[in-house]
């Protein structure tokens, strides 16, 4: 039987520190795609983090002027909050001229796995109505096929739950529903749940987020296609800015 497991560990042996560090180095740098004037999609997770705090600094400084935010996810919208970044409205009344977000697997065409911090869905309806998705991760996210390192998140309703792991273990998933610490299924900021689903390495991304985008009750999946325009990606090193191929 095929080995699907899929850790965020890798065989690059580093301490955790110095992939803290990457994160960081990975989120600072990217904030330079910012310019004052803009409206900004402020990512979710441990590195996208450093951009909106790098972004909250310069707002409060004077850096930045006339900016504006859009938050991915309930957790970065009160971090904006409490850095001092004014924020647009949640039915985006303008589009985004640039949003700054972290992936969980990246492939050498920029497509990604996204949704390990549970923000898929408005990550993708921001990212969808950006101008430019600069994703920010650490060496270890490099991959080179989707699926090779990660699940796909899938946000699915809790209404026909069991008939999606069904469908979905049809396609040759296996599916873990997600779960908190306490043992109860994690709720995504929108009410449903995520499942991550790990379909090995993918050999078809376009037919798969067909597949998926098809199906009723399953409200987003994780794969971002041709979405993502910059990478920044740091590592043992230093930091390397990529455009997409
Ligand atoms: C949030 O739902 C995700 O898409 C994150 O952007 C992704 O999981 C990367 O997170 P880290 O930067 O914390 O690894």
């Amino acid at each position: 039987m095929t080995d699907r497991t899929v850790s965020k560990s890798t065989s690059t042996a580093q301490p955790v520190d110095a992939y803290a560090t990457f994160k960081r180095e990975a989120g600072e740098y990217a904030v330079r795609f910012v310019e004052s004037g803009m409206v900004v999609g402020l990512g979710t997770g441990s590195t996208a983090i450093h951009a909106v705090r790098r972004i909250g600094a310069m707002v409060r400084s004077g850096e930045l002027r006339n900016i504006v935010g859009v938050a991915t996810s309930l957790a970065t919208l009160q971090e904006a909050m409490a850095l001092g970044i004014p924020l647009l409205s949640d039915d985006l009344p303008r589009e985004i001229d640039v949003t700054i977000d972290g992936a969980d697997e990246v492939d050498p065409a920029f497509n990604l796995i996204k949704g390990g911090g549970g923000a898929l869905l408005r990550e993708k309806i921001v990212a969808q109505a950006s101008r430019r998705l600069v994703i920010v991760v650490d060496e270890r996210k490099l991959s080179p096929q989707l699926g090779v390192k990660w699940p796909v998140p899938i946000e699915i309703m809790r209404f026909g739950y069991a008939s999606q792991v069904r469908h979905l273990a049809s396609l040759g998933a296996q599916v873990n529903l997600r779960m908190t610490a306490e043992g109860t299924p994690y709720v995504t900021d929108n009410g449903n749940w995520i499942v991550d689903c790990n379909f090995g390495p993918i050999d078809d991304l376009e037919a798969l987020a067909q597949r998926l985008g098809a199906r009723a009750g399953l409200v987003e999946h994780g794969l971002f296609l041709n979405m993502a325009t910059d990478l920044v990606v740091a590592g043992d090193h230093g930091v390397r800015y990529m455009p997409r191929p």
